[in-house]
């Protein structure tokens, strides 16, 4: 299987609160839930796995969550890429780096750097990301006056979002916590991806549930605005 599936990882905060924990502790189960999905990822055979962990929307949260959140981030790819490197996952941070803390932009280039030969899965996680910030960005930077292929500025928006290697198309979206919105998540990537919603709260999604998802995506039918073969001569 061939996929890019990107991963909204929504609830961690009333998964806290219905325990009567801080939703920094949510966060927390969060992260192991994080853990759990990328090995299934990699025994499912998905291709590329894009994981929403931190939007530029979200430093507008009290500021001991964010620092929590941030310290997590780093935590996680200090303590995990020995891992990636051992079941060869390339790590790949999108987003904004100028508002991030040095230790975490060190850490990131760190883990990049050194997952950088692993090809068996892509892990994208997305830092400080905005969709709408990227491709703003890359209309800024885009030549003035000269025809722009879809390609080229797919280039530009790859360099903002320090996106590497190509990830292409997201083909599924799974959005945890009951929620049905994108939230500024990968707008141009997900042009015809499939969508996919449940109620689970992401310290509760597991194998199973991406198993599940991902058995929905295969009865979905891609269609891309064309017609089926069979459907042409009606
Ligand atoms: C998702 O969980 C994690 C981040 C946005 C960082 P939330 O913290 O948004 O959890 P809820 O939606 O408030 O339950
Ligand atoms: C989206 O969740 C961001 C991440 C999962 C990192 P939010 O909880 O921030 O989004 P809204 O506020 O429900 O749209
Ligand atoms: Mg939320």
């Amino acid at each position: 299987m061939s996929l890019h599936v990107a991963i909204i990882m929504d609830g961690n905060g009333r998964w806290a609160q219905r325990r009567g924990m801080p939703r920094s502790a949510g966060h927390v189960h969060g992260a192991k839930a994080v853990n759990g999905i990328v090995e299934a990822a990699v025994r499912s055979g998905i291709r590329t796995l894009s994981l929403y962990a931190f939007s530029a929307d979200n430093w507008g949260r009290p500021s001991l969550e964010v620092d929590a959140l941030m310290r997590l981030l780093q935590r996680y790819l200090t303590t995990e890429t020995r891992q990636c490197i051992e079941q060869s996952i390339r790590i790949n941070v999108i987003g904004r780096r100028d508002r991030l803390r040095p230790s975490l932009v060190r850490a990131i280039e760190q883990s990049e750097r050194l997952t950088a030969g692993c090809s068996r899965m892509h892990l994208r996680i997305a830092i400080d990301y905005s969709s709408q910030h990227s491709l703003l960005e890359a209309a800024r930077r885009a030549p003035r006056n000269e025809a722009l292929s879809l390609g080229d500025f797919e280039t530009l928006l790859a360099q903002v979002d320090h996106s590497v290697p190509d990830a292409g198309a997201v083909d599924l979206l799974i959005r945890t916590g009951g929620e049905q919105r994108l939230s500024d998540f990968l707008l141009w990537d997900c042009a015809y991806a499939e969508l996919y919603f449940t109620d689970k709260l992401w310290p509760d999604f597991g194998e199973a549930e991406l198993r599940t998802a991902l058995a929905d995506y295969g009865r979905r039918q891609r269609r891309f605005g064309k017609v089926l073969a069979a459907a042409e001569t009606g």
